[in-house]
């Protein structure tokens, strides 16, 4: 697949995901074989008025490119000033969101709001494509609710106001996170464009995500949820994707990744940050274990590295036959 004049390799991407796809994770990822990686999302205003927060989220290493900046907003002008700022950080392309439901941003009028209003969708689109010379995607929904999937014509707008490709999350934004996902509107996005389309939604192994490109014919696919405590997905889908078979990571090698990614996140954030919010990666680390409950415990104790290092020793006791 291309996204503009870029070629992207592999078979899946890593989906934002504001609060846990950090550059830390990110660089993980790709490493495991994800072809793309897109940051967490970021207040256009924020951008704008040049603050500190927008500021780490926009920023991204060499190893986690390709990379998309994402950006939320409501206003056409101030999304296009956004773009031009966020291109100080050099990414890739530039997503625009369109899906996402909290109300700090839906409430004022950007992520999945935008799916109500594909005309002013498209312009925030075209501002934005005028903007700035990165290719421009954009991140939807199938709609804002189930009276109104309308992400072919939200996806047709986008595609004539300058969008280099469209990922859909099979979901609308009423039904959040779930239940399953709506295989046939994705289907209907792609049928509705010639750009390239991304099928998102609870892409978890090997099989689902041929799945999802079986199902909808999309061009790519990405996923989100999947990834967190497992980066190895991504080699997984590769070689699933290729026929060849997999190997998963013994849980030494497991623990190691895991390490790595916190030491990543202690060298990107305040320390204490970056400890805090490994309680959850840790314990992602640790789902399906032997002893997971105990283990899960444990994380959600965790104020320094080495009680990590503690709870791997515990996890490969309980479990000396993985
Ligand atoms: C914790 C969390 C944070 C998310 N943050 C974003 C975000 O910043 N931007 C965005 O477009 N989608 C965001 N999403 C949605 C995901 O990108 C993805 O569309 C959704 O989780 C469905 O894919 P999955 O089933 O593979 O997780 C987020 C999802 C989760 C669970």
């Amino acid at each position: 697949m291309r996204i503009g004049n870029k070629e992207i390799s592999g078979f899946a991407a890593l989906a934002p995901m504001a609060g846990v796809a950090d550059r830390a994770m990110r660089e993980i990822c790709v490493r495991f074989g994800a072809a793309f990686t897109v940051g967490e999302l970021t207040s256009a205003k924020g951008i704008t008025l040049n603050d500190k927060k927008s500021a780490s989220l926009l920023t991204c290493s060499e190893r986690e490119r390709p990379f998309a900046s994402q950006i939320f907003g409501s206003v056409p002008e101030i999304m296009a000033d956004a773009a031009r700022a966020a291109l100080r950080f050099s990414p890739d392309f530039i997503d625009i969101n369109m899906g996402c439901p909290a109300p700090k941003v839906a409430g004022n009028g950007g992520g999945s709001a935008l799916m109500k209003d594909p005309v002013l969708a498209a312009d925030i689109v075209k501002a934005v494509v005028n903007a700035v010379n990165v290719p421009i995607t954009v991140k939807m929904r199938t709609g804002y609710d189930n009276d109104s999937t309308n992400a072919p014509e939200l996806a047709k707008r986008c595609e004539a106001a300058g969008a280099a490709a469209v990922t859909v999350h099979g979901r609308t934004r009423s039904q959040m996170y779930a239940p399953g996902i709506d295989y046939k509107t994705i289907e209907k996005v792609k049928n509705s464009v010639k750009i390239p389309v991304i099928g998102n939604g609870d892409i978890k192994d090997g099989k689902s995500a041929r799945f999802m490109y079986e199902a909808t014919g999309c061009d790519f696919i990405m996923v989100g949820r999947a990834a967190q405590g497992n980066p190895f997905i991504f080699d997984e889908i590769n070689a699933y994707m290729c026929g060849k078979s997999y190997t998963p990571p013994t849980l030494e090698k497991r623990f190691t990744v895991l390490a790595e990614q916190i030491k990543l996140m202690e060298e990107y954030k305040d320390s204490h940050i970056a400890i805090l919010e490994s309680r959850k990666h840790t314990a992602w680390y640790m789902h399906g274990l032997e002893g997971a409950a105990q283990l899960r415990r444990m994380c959600g104790e965790i104020n320094c590295f080495g009680d990590i290092e503690r709870i791997c020793q515990k996890a490969l006791e309980l479990n000396k036959d993985m």
